[in-house]
């Protein structure tokens, strides 16, 4: 008789995992388009009109992305009635890692306390918390770990050029944690997830230097190239077709309608994007959360952060078909169906 992975580790399959709770942390300063006119040649009407964003949050000198991770985390791990001895995993997703390593998720995993969890980052940009997501659903899933704490975190502000106009509107800092489980009732969790990855955008979004390829210089400071750079209509416009289609075959094989979704999270990177994804897909306006007035684009930290407005504004509760999309540097795209649990 074949015995499978998951019961030669010991473990068996649970089928599903669902979202036990959930906590986002911005730091209290506050960056709007109004000082960013004095930094760099635009305008609130411009930032306004072409992204929705007025303003963001940023960090102060010395904090790093664990440490915004932490404050989340922390409270995700108490909303669920744990103790930091009871997470099993942390992934963390994060472009701003607080260094090359070791892995935030092992700095937070200290931090926390969390004396009994492995763990690791992930790297996929805007897309890292989703993806994070089905990484640590399908783990519990498999039977092979019972809580999961799951953050997207990002300091934007670390990698960004306040020199540079077309770029440094866009961004703030921000962190959002869950805490996954296995499911409290069959109806309820993570029912299923799309991904794709597309190498051939690379050039469109990244920060050239500080990796192997161009390490640290004089030469790569001197040539700003420790900042994000990024040809921004090649990025939106691959958003508002890929992450479409995505969302759409998703829905398709799931036989939902875009009718019987509640709520569709999006990554918060441009409100126009938001709006033309959604119409594409077929989603009423009333369906959607967007936040980006408040927060900006804080990459990892976009999807926790409006899942939690939305429930504190009432339009997320038990039972809730919820529609997650993400796009991100790479490319990335992703799309999770969630029937909300909490
Ligand atoms: N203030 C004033 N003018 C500006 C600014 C600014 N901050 N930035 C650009 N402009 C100017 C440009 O220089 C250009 O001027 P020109 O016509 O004289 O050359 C003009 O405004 C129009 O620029 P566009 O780039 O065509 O403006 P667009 O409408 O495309 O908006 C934006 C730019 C907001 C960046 C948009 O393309 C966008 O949101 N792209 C997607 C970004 C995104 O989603 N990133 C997500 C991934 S993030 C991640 O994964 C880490």
């Amino acid at each position: 008789m074949r015995t499978s992975i998951a019961n030669l580790a010991g473990t068996t399959p649970i089928g599903r995992a669902e979202i036990k709770s959930l906590a986002t942390y911005v730091p209290p300063r506050v960056l709007t388009n109004a000082d960013l006119e004095k930094l760099v040649d635009t305008s609130d009407e411009w930032i306004l009109q072409r992204t929705g964003i007025r303003e963001r949050h940023i960090v102060e000198p010395g904090v790093g992305t664990s440490d915004i991770a932490k404050e989340a985390a922390a409270e995700a791990i108490r909303r669920a009635g744990l103790t930091p001895d009871d997470i099993d995993l942390i992934i963390v997703g994060t472009v701003t890692p607080d260094m090359l390593f070791p892995s935030t998720a092992c700095l937070l995993q200290h931090k926390l306390g969390a004396s009994r969890a492995w763990g690791f980052d992930v790297s996929a940009a805007c897309s890292a918390f989703a993806y994070s997501l089905t990484v640590g659903s399908q783990l519990i899933a498999a039977g092979s770990v019972k809580y999961a704490l799951i953050v997207g975190a990002d300091v934007m502000s670390s990698i960004i050029d306040y020199t540079d106009r077309t770029t440094c509107v866009l961004f703030g800092d921000g962190a959002g944690a869950v805490v996954l489980g296995p499911s409290s009732s069959p109806e309820l969790g993570i029912i299923d997830f799309a991904h794709e990855i597309d190498g051939s955008g690379g050039a469109a979004l990244c920060m050239p230097a500080g990796g192997s390829l161009k390490p640290a210089s004089h030469e790569t400071v001197d040539q700003r190239l420790h900042f994000v750079k990024q040809d921004g209509s090649t990025v939106f416009k691959f958003a508002v077709r890929r992450t479409g289609d995505l969302c759409e075959r998703l829905l398709r094989r799931n036989n939902v309608t875009a009718d019987d979704i509640d709520l569709f999270v999006s990554h918060q990177a441009n409100r126009r994007i938001i709006e033309a994804v959604s119409e594409r897909v077929g989603i009423d306006k009333s369906k959607v959360i967007i936040n980006i007035e408040r927060f900006g684009n804080t990459t990892a930290g976009t999807i926790p952060l409006a899942m939690n407005d939305a429930v504190l504004q009432g339009r997320l509760k038990k039972g809730d078909l919820v529609l997650v999309a993400s796009v991100g540097a790479g490319f990335t795209v992703g799309a999770l169906l969630i029937r909300w649990a909490f």
